[in-house]
């Protein structure tokens, strides 16, 4: 995984929901843990996996004033000041989940939402399990692949693939705006690109209209045509959204891979019967008629 996480935090976001969402989460995830964060002890001490900027302690502080809290997180973190100055609240930029600098048995509770489930679980769930105490509570919230959060995202990453492809829809662009700025815009030279790119993405919207919306070629593609760009300003703009495409895959390649499908849902609960967590209640997360995520959670034997 590139380092696009840190860049992310680096941009203020409470959330990994960036300017979706206002402040810290709202709704069902919120009460959800919510919920779970009243019934911990007074003096808990709580870690929290892949934490990013810390939403989900700040809700866990909300819930109790006393607990002490942890989060660890593979990227370089940029933490509010608010958050920054609790003296119970501490946060450990590039550590991974795999391989935590804790003691054995040092927390009463681990948590973590949209993060555990990017790590190696293989690696991360015993890891977790041996900085809990017996008896210590558990709870995950996670991407599931069939969440209307990851869902959509796989129609935009077939879109990027296909805009990318050798003779898609980006390198006939690029061959376009060449021709254009070597025989003129009503060239025969450009004509030919200009039909073949309307072709492209014709049969592209018609395949699949949400994906290559999502990519925002189409609106690009209009701003970088409509005006009286020179053939450079127009190349240097395609490579920029090239670059951003690229980004754009990763990432979401990133996120269809950890979200749980059902081989990945029992590779967890295995892995956690192997590593002493019981898991004692497994939920679809549905708000207004959408799967949002997974609900796992448990205690340590
Ligand atoms: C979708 S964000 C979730 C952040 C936060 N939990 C939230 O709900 O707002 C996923 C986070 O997991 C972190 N992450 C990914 N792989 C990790 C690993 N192996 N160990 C620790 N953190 C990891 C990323 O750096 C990122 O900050």
């Amino acid at each position: 995984m590139s380092d696009y996480w840190s860049q992310y935090w680096k941009q203020g976001h409470l959330t990994s929901f960036g300017e979706e969402i206002k402040g810290n989460y709202q709704g069902l995830l919120a009460d959800t843990w919510k919920a779970f964060f009243k019934n911990n002890d007074d003096t808990a001490s709580i870690l929290d996996i892949g934490t990013g900027n810390g939403a989900l302690l700040a809700l866990a502080r909300e819930a109790n004033n006393n607990t002490n809290l942890f989060g660890i997180d593979s990227a370089t973190l940029s933490i509010t000041q608010e958050l920054a100055v609790d003296p119970q609240m501490k946060f450990f930029s590039n550590i991974q989940a795999e391989s935590l600098p804790f003691n054995d048995a040092k927390f009463d509770v681990g948590v973590s939402q949209f993060g555990i489930e990017y790590s190696n679980l293989t690696l991360a769930i015993p890891e977790l399990s041996r900085v809990l105490k017996s008896g210590a509570k558990f709870q995950f919230v996670l991407h599931d692949s069939q969440s209307s959060i990851v869902k959509p995202n796989n129609l935009i990453l077939k879109a990027a693939h296909e805009l990318n492809a050798q003779e898609g829809a980006l390198t006939t662009m690029e061959r376009m705006i060449q021709q254009i700025g070597s025989h003129g815009d009503s060239s025969k030279g450009a004509d030919v690109e200009r039909v073949k790119l309307n072709q492209l993405i014709g049969e592209l919207v018609a395949k699949n209209r949400q994906g290559i919306w999502g990519t925002n070629f189409p609106s690009f593609l209009k701003y970088v045509m409509s005006k009286n760009w020179g053939v450079e300003k127009r190349l240097e703009m395609l490579s920029l959204f090239k670059k951003e495409l690229l980004g754009q895959v990763e990432r979401l390649t990133d996120l269809i891979d950890a979200s749980l499908n059902e081989n990945k849902y029992q590779l967890l609960t295995d892995l956690c019967a192997d590593s002493s967590l019981e898991v004692s209640e497994f939920a679809l997360l549905n708000e207004r008629g959408n799967i949002i995520a997974r609900k796992v959670n448990g205690f340590k034997r």
